[in-house]
């Protein structure tokens, strides 16, 4: 398969960005997405001219750094997929593709299509986590936790903090992913012992970071790679409701 890229080059946050146009050829349906952006990496290195900076990992949809927009979706056309798992097959021979960074201003280009992702650490940095004892394994094992709420949980953790439902958004809203994590801990019992103090301080941070305001357009809920359910939104502002009155 031949393709001709239109890819967002910019060399760091301060100046200006732009399209440049690539082509690339013999590419097969079976190729990752990645796979051909190291192809065409190797072409642009053959040529002693700076490659395409992208980030990476474990190109298995597990660590959540490999977003990219690509022809105007976060991680491209196939849906419930990281961009590392996107395959060129999804695309038609001589398409054009374009591929740009995360488009939000709290997560500020690094180079090309890398951007800034630390303000989700500082997120989750604020109230992400369980710092009470819970015990060893077994103990953990000896509380009763409703089926449904195990579930529902595990739902939760399967956020991989990508960005993806940020950049999808028109207000550049974290709340999918912030309500990921408060329904993570809050649906379990070790977790509600700082429920409402967690649910504050993620929430504040969130503000305070510039994300923007969720107006229920569902775009990130769409776009999420793990399809992570809007009803944790609605859990969210239960859980800060709560947290402020009580
Ligand atoms: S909620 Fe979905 S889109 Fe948002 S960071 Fe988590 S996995 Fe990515
Ligand atoms: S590289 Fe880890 S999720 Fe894509």
């Amino acid at each position: 398969m031949d393709f001709k890229l239109r890819i967002w080059r910019q060399d760091n946050a301060t100046v200006k960005g732009r399209f440049e146009t690539y082509r690339v050829s013999d590419i097969s349906p079976d190729c990752s997405f990645l796979e051909m952006l190291d192809i065409l990496n190797q072409q642009i290195i053959d040529k002693f001219e700076k490659p395409v900076c992208f980030d990476h990992d474990c190109r298995e949809g597990i660590c959540g750094v490999c977003g990219l927009y690509i022809n105007g979706r976060p991680h491209g056309p196939d849906d419930g997929i990281t961009t590392c798992q996107l395959h060129m097959r999804k695309f038609h021979d001589g398409d054009t593709i374009t591929i740009e960074p995360w488009r939000a201003k709290p997560f500020p280009v690094i180079k090309d299509l890398v951007v800034d992702r630390s303000a989700f650490d500082k997120i989750i940095q604020a109230g992400g986590y369980i710092s009470v004892n819970t015990g060893g394994t077994p103990d953990a094992n000896a509380i009763p936790i409703p089926k449904h709420n195990a579930e529902i949980a595990m739902d939760a953790a399967s956020c991989i903090g990508c960005g993806a439902c940020v950049a999808a958004c028109k207000n550049a809203s974290a709340m999918l992913f912030v309500a990921a994590k408060v329904s993570q801990f809050a649906m379990l019992p070790q977790g509600r012992i700082e429920a409402k103090e967690r649910v504050e301080k993620m929430v504040a941070k969130m503000d305070e970071l510039g994300f923007g305001n969720c107006t229920n357009t569902g775009a990130c809920e769409v776009e999420c790679p793990k399809e992570i359910s809007l009803s944790h939104i609605a859990r969210m502002n239960r859980e800060l409701y709560a947290a402020k009155i009580l």
